[in-house]
């Protein structure tokens, strides 16, 4: 049984809202602190669902079949409950700024805003309708442009975190590494690939 793309993407944004309140409650409630956290925990909760969608390609390139053909086959749906996680973190830091008046850096509003305005274009040209209205060449523009803004804000935001919090910053980076590895070498398999043909 296959789960449908709508109940996936719902579901993530749901399991996002439960890891928000629960970074309220370890916050100590409705408060300042508990927004704070909230909006750390959704960050965290949407960075594997980025990861499986921009390593899909690469992964079922390297290693054909399996669990890699099915993420394959469902990378939209993935890529789509990346982006309802990543719109709790939206909705918490709009909590955090409007309601707890948390000062944020113009540098991230700037960055983040603007990587939120990639997202909702990917997002919106999940299907194949905006496929062919942007043709195969602009639709790969937009969402290996989108990809790449995604993966360096996480990087930077890890990398800013190393040393205060090594524990989550390592592990994080390292994953990062994993997929840019991953991907550098199915770009070279599809290039020995092509030579050979
Ligand atoms: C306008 C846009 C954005 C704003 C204002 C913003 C704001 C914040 C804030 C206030 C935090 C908590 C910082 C703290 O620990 O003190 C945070 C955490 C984080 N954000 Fe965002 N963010 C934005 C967009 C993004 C985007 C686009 C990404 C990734 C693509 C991202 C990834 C992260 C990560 C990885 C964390 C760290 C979570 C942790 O400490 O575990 N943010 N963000």
């Amino acid at each position: 049984m296959s789960i449908s793309t709508p109940a996936l993407v719902g579901g993530a944004a749901l399991a996002a809202l439960a890891v928000g309140a629960t970074g309220f409650a370890i916050g100590g409630g409705w408060s300042h602190e508990g927004a704070l956290e909230a909006t750390r925990l959704t960050a965290r909760f949407a960075f594997p669902w980025f990861v499986a969608a921009w390593s899909a390609s690469a992964l079922a390139a390297l290693w054909p079949d399996g669990w890699r053909a099915t993420l394959l086959r469902r990378r939209r749906a993935v890529g789509l409950g990346f982006a309802a996680c990543h719109f709790v973190h939206l909705g918490f830091i709009l909590t955090l700024a409007l309601v707890f008046h948390h000062v944020l850096p113009k540098v991230t509003i700037y960055a983040g805003g603007f990587t939120y305005l990639l997202i909702a274009a990917m997002a919106a040209t999940s299907n194949d309708a905006a496929v062919r209205a942007l043709g195969r060449k602009g639709w790969k523009a937009l969402h290996v442009t989108g990809g790449l803004m995604i993966l360096l804000v996480f990087t930077n935001s890890y990398v800013s975190r190393l040393a205060a919090k090594p524990w989550l910053a390592i592990p994080a980076l390292s994953l990062v590494g994993l997929a840019v590895t991953l991907k550098l070498a199915a770009w070279a398999l599809r290039g020995r690939r092509l030579q050979a043909a």
